[in-house]
């Protein structure tokens, strides 16, 4: 349900071998999903990390169990992308290896050397920015039928960044706080990971070019017409994260998403 946490446990499988073009006919559109799926593994540990550092600073009881919840989600959600990603790394794309451990050394070198509230910050300003992608995406009804399993998982981790999206912008009011300082490191989260999404995904194209792979432009996602959005659709929604009144408990969402979470929650493992 969209008004409260509920942490799902997933059953999905995947192939063995998958084509990484994901996208049939669209690589570019392909790789900056697989790339967007490589980040997690990485991001998500670190937002935990920063949410667990914020315990201890925390007298709400209440907020407490969200900041839980929060972190037992995101451990979901990267678990099942790394799962997925094995598939990727079979395909091939040698050089994904050295991205990744440059952006593990970023996550770790911020957890180590920043400031709780700059983590903070760089949560949020995540949480945000991917909050609203996933309403300009999934809004009103979600991809559709019939979807792979790929685009479930990416469903079900979506709903479920609905559900949480007030967490990371109220552990940081309670423990910090600040406008303009959650705004430039927020500004600076979303320049951080974003480029690292498209520095993959262009090697990926390259990589995939060299391999001789066929392109022709398609929308089609095992039976869901999908749009990519592009940072330019994304950016007049971003603004309202930019107000100085923002809040994320203003944000509605449409009642197709809270059908969605019902349908993820009676798909989900029963052992909790
Ligand atoms: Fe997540
Ligand atoms: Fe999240």
């Amino acid at each position: 349900m969209l008004d409260s946490i509920t942490v799902r446990r997933m059953p999905f499988e995947f192939d063995e071998d998958i084509d990484p073009v994901i996208v049939p006919g669209d690589p570019e559109q392909s790789f900056a999903m697989v790339a967007g799926s490589l980040l997690l593994p990485h991001l998500e540990p670190y937002l935990i990390r920063s949410m667990k550092a914020a315990e201890n600073k925390i007298d709400d009881p209440a907020l407490l169990e969200d900041l839980k919840r929060f972190s037992a989600q995101e451990g979901q959600h990267y678990k099942m992308h790394m799962k997925w990603n094995a598939t990727v790394r079979r395909a091939g794309f040698p050089e994904l290896a050295r991205f990744e451990a440059e952006l593990a050394q970023d996550y770790e070198r911020f957890s180590r050397t920043q400031s709780l509230r700059w983590n903070l910050a760089y949560a949020e300003g995540f949480e945000a920015f991917t909050m609203n992608a996933v309403k300009l995406l999934m809004e009103p009804n979600g991809f559709g039928e019939d979807l792979s399993p790929f685009m479930q998982m990416v469903e079900w981790h979506f709903v479920e960044e609905l559900e949480h999206r007030h967490v990371a912008f109220d552990v940081y009011e309670h423990v910090s706080g600040g406008y303009f300082y959650r705004l430039f490191v927020g500004l600076y989260a979303q320049w951080h990971f974003t480029r690292w999404i498209r520095r993959v995904a262009k090697y990926m194209l390259k990589a995939n070019g060299d391999r001789g792979a066929s392109r022709a432009p398609s929308n089609v996602v095992a039976g869901a017409t999908f749009e990519m959005p592009t940072i330019r659709d994304v950016l007049p929604r971003l603004l309202r994260i930019y107000m100085p009144g923002y809040t994320p408990h203003e944000v509605e969402v449409s009642p197709g998403m809270e059908a969605l979470a019902e349908k993820y929650s009676a798909m989900a493992l029963k052992r909790s």
